[in-house]
Formats: structure tokens, C-alpha cells, sequence
């Protein structure tokens, strides 16, 4: 019997679910949203959080769930220092997960309270993301500030590359009622384009050329090397007009993670897109994206807003489509060379899941062509 969920919004799943790959950051909330005193919730990796930001500025996130009597703790109380359970009132300072009151204690009880833990995950802010490091179930408890300690093993936090200063930025999101597997390969997927973001202004199917990518192996990825982007779409033509070459380089990394930073003399778009799995059977994608490009022109972010929205919810709405097809597990395919990047990404998270036994799918740079 298939996993049955709905995501967030409400659409019923009930779709293949993926394997998840634990140990690294994933992106649960806009910190924005966080407000002081008050509790909000998130899901990944089928584990539900509490998040909020203490009084002095630090960000958390810990398992929603009293160690108790398993309540949640984001329907009791925060004081800007301590998480409160609503249930018998017992403390805890949420960076770390430390109990430090259990009220119904009396001077004849010996229990020490301070030895006590709710689970509370590594969380760090950047790009206005409270990012959540999630270990693997059973791994143990991660100490506070154990990514900021070199040599403890936690991976880098993940951040959207800057140039300068100075810029504008955007953010987007859209939850995707298929598993993060199926999230990830329509993300690197080129092929779906001109049929999918059929718009004027990216490009249509009468645009559609032969393509010739080349990319490389980077450590638990690969790269499409530095390249003109596609003459065929509107957006990079108009950065043409600042007369310097515009080189684009796009990364893909485990666990989600897909990078493109375009440059053009001092001029620069750079982005960071992840598909981070909700539950096994869902996911989420969110785009965080930043440039010096038209820094001085009005009204360009929410034209740039405007667009991204509308690109995102393509990709959705297939998605949505998608997913009706997938409740039946059909079998599927992956052909060459326009689905080598998801053959790509499947066997580097299968050596990732066996410990990085296995070696990089690609023993070198490599011509792809396809059509789009
Ligand atoms: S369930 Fe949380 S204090 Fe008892
Ligand atoms: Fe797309």
C-alpha cells in the first residue's frame, strides 16, 4: 500500500515515495515569517519542527514533540528563551534541546531535569532561510554549534553565491505533490521547456534547436561549464545589452541543490534552487536568487518576482498532473542524453547512500546533446 499524505495545501497523494538522504541541510522556513514570542511550524523529511528565534536573534528548530509525553511543543508557549510544553509545563532552552525546569518536581525528588533533551536540530539563517541540518534517525543527539566547530562533520551551510555588496533579491516558492526524487530530475530536466514555460518572453516550440552541453564532475555533482546561454531566450538577451560576454555556469549538487550564477563584466544574476523532501511522498521547491543587473532600474524586482512566479507554477502545475499519473506506479523511463543528468543524479545518491563507496558516475567532462 502506497504512503497516502496530502501536501500542505491540501491535495491528496497518494504517489511513490522516495529514499532520503539524511545528514545535511535542508531549508524549512522564510525567517521572515518568525515572529518574537511566537512558535511557528515546518515539515521535512517526514519530521515535523518547531522553529522560532530566541530574543537574542538565534534561530532553532526542534522536533515538534514534548519528550514526555510526545505533545506537540509549538501549541505551548515561548518567552524569546525557553519553549514551555503546555501540557505539564516542563522547560527547555530550544538551541539545544536542554531541559532546564520540570514544575512538578518537589525537594524529594532527585531527578536531574538538565539531563533531560528534547530533540532540537543544528538551524542556521541565511538568505532569509532557516536552514535545518537533519541527522540520520538514530544518530544522536548534535551538539549546539557544532557547525560552527571545525572537525565535527557537520557539512557547510548552504548559501547563494554574492559578487558584491550591492543587490536586489527574490524569493519563491511552490510545494510539489510528488516525491523529492521526481522534484529534482523535472528541475534538471531540459527537455521539458518549450513545452512547459512556452512564453514569448522565455521561449516557444518553434524555438526549438539542437543543443550541445558540456559538463564536468564535481565532488557529489557536476556542472554544466561555463557557456553562452541559450541565444533563444528574452531574459538573456537583454543582459547582452551591458556589450561584455555573459558566461552562465549551473551546478547541481546532492542533496537538492542547483546553483547558477551568470556574469557579465562586473554585472552578475546568481540563484540557488533545492527541492527539499516535505514527506517521503512530497516535496517543495524554493528558488532564492540575487543581482547587480539593472540595480538601478525601477520596478525590475517585482518584474523579476512576476516572471519567476509564473515559471515556478509551470512547473507546478505539470507537477500536479504528474503526480495524478504516478499514483498508479506506472514503470518510466530515462533516455539519452536529454535524461543523463537524472541518470547522473540517481547513481551519485546512491553512492552518497552507501557511504560514498561507490565512485562519480562520470569519468569526465562530457558532450550532451538534445533538442530544445
Ligand atoms: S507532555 Fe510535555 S511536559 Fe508533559
Ligand atoms: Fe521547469
Amino acid at each position: 500500500m502506497a504512503f497516502v499524505t496530502t501536501t500542505e495545501s491540501g491535495v491528496p497523494i497518494q504517489g511513490p515515495t522516495a529514499t532520503l538522504l539524511y545528514d545535511d541541510w535542508y531549508p524549512a522556513l522564510r525567517t521572515e515569517t518568525l515572529r518574537p514570542g511566537k512558535l511557528a511550524t515546518a515539515m521535512l523529511l517526514d519530521i515535523p519542527l518547531v522553529v522560532g528565534r530566541r530574543s537574542d536573534g538565534r534561530v532553532f528548530a526542534m522536533r515538534d514533540s514534548c519528550p514526555h509525553r510526545g505533545i506537540p511543543l509549538s501549541v505551548g508557549w515561548f518567552d524569546g528563551k525557553r519553549v514551555t510544553c503546555r501540557y505539564h509545563g516542563w522547560e527547555f532552552e530550544p538551541c539545544s534541546g536542554q531541559c532546564a525546569a520540570i514544575p512538578s518536581l518537589s525537594s524529594h525528588d532527585h531527578l536531574d531535569a538538565t539531563r533531560i533533551f528534547a530533540t532540537a536540530f543544528p538551524c542556521e539563517e541565511r538568505d532569509g532561510h532557516a536552514w535545518v541540518y537533519i541527522p540520520s534517525p538514530g544518530s544522536g543527539r548534535k551538539s549546539e554549534g557544532a557547525e560552527r566547530r571545525p572537525g565535527q562533520g557537520l557539512r557547510a551551510v548552504p548559501e547563494l553565491a554574492k559578487f558584491g555588496p550591492r543587490y536586489r533579491s527574490a524569493f519563491l516558492t511552490a510545494e510539489l505533490p510528488c516525491n523529492v526524487d521526481h522534484g529534482i530530475i523535472g528541475l534538471m530536466d531540459p527537455a521539458h521547456g518549450p513545452f512547459v514555460h512556452q512564453a514569448w518572453w522565455w521561449r516557444t516550440r518553434g524555438s526549438i534547436r539542437e543543443k550541445t552541453k558540456r559538463f564536468e564532475p564535481i565532488p557529489e555533482g557536476f556542472r554544466m561549464s561555463a557557456h553562452a546561454p541559450s541565444g533563444n531566450s528574452a531574459p538573456y538577451k537583454l543582459l547582452g545589452v551591458y556589450g561584455h560576454p555573459v558566461e552562465t555556469t549551473i551546478d547541481f549538487v546532492l542533496p537538492n541543490r542547483r546553483t547558477e550564477v551568470i556574469r557579465c563584466g562586473d554585472k552578475w544574476f546568481s540563484s540557488l534552487t533545492t527541492v527539499t523532501p516535505v514527506t517521503g511522498s512530497t516535496c517543495r521547491i524554493d528558488v532564492v536568487a540575487a543581482w547587480n543587473v539593472f540595480y538601478h532600474v525601477p520596478l525590475v524586482t517585482p518584474i523579476a518576482k512576476f516572471f519567476g512566479a509564473k515559471f515556478v507554477r509551470q512547473d507546478q502545475v505539470t507537477m500536479i498532473q504528474q503526480a495524478e499519473g504516478l499514483r498508479h506506479n506506472p514503470s518510466l523511463m530515462l533516455i539519452d542524453d536529454a535524461d543523463k543528468p537524472a541518470k547522473w543524479y540517481f547513481a551519485l545518491k546512491q553512492a552518497r547512500l552507501e557511504g560514498g563507496a561507490s565512485k562519480h558516475p562520470m569519468d569526465g567532462p562530457v558532450e550532451l546533446h538534445w533538442r530544445s
